[in-house]
């Protein structure tokens, strides 16, 4: 296990190991030695930003390269006048890049006064061949480039960067590889994600991920179950299970196994006192997993359950594999079986061919559902997928128009769901002290709704009773209670 390596033991003088981990060991030893030279010439330890640009599983990647950064002897930071600063980005829609490029320009004049700094970029984004071009031609400042098969070898690829002049560029377009037992940095020490798979297999019409994150690859149960154990016993409290279909985990591992019944196996560690995940693909939900979710002590009580489009011509457009009526019912079933569940979703507006009966459609499924909260995002062209090659694409002013509509729904929607909550007393998990407020922390309901409380940092991390007195729309104010239900003695 990665913490009870000591690089100084490690042997410079013979050549790299060829099998992983041990190979990326090496690699950090030698990056070490670079460290010390920095130390000695600047008086300090260099400091490294690495900023996370994409969804949970990018974010579980930047801690694994935090991690590997820590091990190497680097100190973290998050600001971006640094000595080593790497972008883990995401290209589901245009605007994700947009923001790498805009970004990219203020690097580059940091760095014509700080010459010693080193530019990485890593994830979705460099999967595509036209970003890989454009970098080669205009953004020669950039010293490392690499995607998202080969994360693991970040602390090699950084030993080559830190020896030589130039740009190094190193994507591969898919890997069967998964590297266990490497460092990770967490950002949380009470909640952590997990991957339980990578990649996958969908191919919506519409979506990038499947092209920039390979096909689909569940990491064996045994593995899981160990890093769960490990992270029960640092402390940690929430577990979230990552992947981008985890309804349809183990069914590529030599032994398969089903997602319900991995979750019953999380279930058993203790010291884990929820479990949360993401995301769940609607064709793939099985009745053994509403079973689960129903009789589970741990299982939080909020399921995201993306829609997409209401329109069951759309969705069949979308390569989604379910219609309008299949969804509706796979909500009954789960509202029956799981009571107290709050549903969240996702949907696109302006899908090439979207007429105004298909947004009517998807109106009414809002409705119908009543989601706690809802991510709505303008249809965004990705170049390569199939919908992009589309004759039919949808007015930016007209998309704009029905997004405003439909965001005005959600929203009404959530807050009355919301206002249900009001005066109840639910289990919270504290997470942070308030950024507005030091006089407040800030937690999470089982449903995932938030609230601000009176409190101080001693309470993060713990999972505290917490009376609901106040509904602002999408969280809320509260207080502390104790068992009975009256409001713990304030401060004098
Ligand atoms: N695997 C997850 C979603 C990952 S991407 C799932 O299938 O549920 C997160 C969300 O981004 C998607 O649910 C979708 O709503 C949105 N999205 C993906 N591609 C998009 C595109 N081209 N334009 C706009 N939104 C998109
Ligand atoms: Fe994209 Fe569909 Fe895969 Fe989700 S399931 S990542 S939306 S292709
Ligand atoms: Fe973005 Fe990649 Fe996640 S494209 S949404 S960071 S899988």
């Amino acid at each position: 296990m990665y913490q009870e390596i000591d690089l100084e033991k490690i042997d410079l003088s013979s050549e790299p190991p060829i099998e992983e981990p041990a190979r990326q060991y090496y690699f950090m030893a030698k990056c070490r030695t670079w460290i010390q030279d920095f130390e000695e010439e600047y008086g300090h330890k260099p400091k490294a930003c690495v900023v996370n640009m994409g969804c949970q599983m990018n974010a579980r990647d930047s801690e694994k390269l935090t991690g590997i950064l820590e091990m190497i002897g680097y100190e973290q930071t998050d600001r971006e006048e640094a000595d080593f600063v790497i972008y883990n980005t995401c290209t589901v829609r245009e605007n994700a890049n947009n923001k790498v490029w805009g970004r990219l320009g203020y690097l580059n004049n940091y760095k014509k006064r700080h010459p010693h700094m080193k530019i990485a970029l890593c994830g979705c984004m460099m999967q595509e061949a036209e970003v890989i071009e454009k970098l080669k031609k205009s953004y020669s400042f950039v010293d490392l480039v690499f995607g998202t098969h080969n994360i693991y070898k970040f602390a090699e690829l950084l030993a080559t960067v830190l020896e030589q002049q130039g740009m190094v560029i190193d994507i591969w377009k898919s890997t069967d590889m998964i590297v266990e037992d490497l460092p990770v940095e967490r950002k949380y020490f009470f909640k952590s994600g997990i991957n339980i798979m990578f990649g996958c297999n969908n191919f919506c019409s519409y979506c990038i991920v499947p092209y920039v994150r390979g096909r689909e690859r569940s990491r064996k149960s045994e593995d899981i179950l160990k890093e769960i154990r490990r992270l029960a016993k640092e402390g940690v409290v929430e577990v979230m299970l990552l992947g981008q279909n985890v309804n349809s985990y183990g069914k590529n591992l030599e032994e398969p196994m089903t997602f319900a019944e991995l979750l019953q196996e999380v279930e058993k560690i203790e010291g884990i006192e929820r479990i949360r995940f993401m995301t769940s693909h609607p064709k793939d939900l099985s009745d053994e997993l509403i079973e689960v979710m129903g009789r589970s002590k741990k299982i939080c009580r909020h399921l995201h359950l993306p829609l997409q489009s209401g329109s069951s011509r759309i969705l069949k457009e979308m390569n989604r594999h379910y219609d309008k009526e299949q969804y509706l019912q796979l909500v009954e079933k789960i509202r029956r079986s799981v009571p107290g569940i709050a549903l969240t979703t996702d949907i696109i507006v302006g899908f090439p061919g979207e007429t105004e009966e298909d947004f009517a459609e998807t109106m009414d499924v809002v409705e119908q559902v009543g989601y706690e909260s809802a991510f709505t995002f303008l249809y965004s062209k990705r170049t390569g997928t199939p919908a992009a090659g589309k004759e039919d694409q949808v007015p930016e002013e007209k998309a704009k128009e029905r997004f405003q509509r439909l965001l005005k729904k959600v929203q009404e929607i959530a807050a009355k769901k919301a206002e249900a909550y009001t005066g109840k007393i639910e289990p919270v998990l504290v997470e942070e002290v308030n950024e507005q407020d030091e006089s407040l922390v800030t937690g999470r309901l089982s449903s995932n709704f938030v609230v601000h409380l009176p409190g101080t940092k001693e309470m993060i991390g713990k999972i505290i009773s917490v009376k609901l007195n106040e509904c602002k729309g999408f969280y809320f104010y509260g207080e502390a209670v104790n068992e009975t239900g009256s409001a713990f003695a304030k401060k004098q």
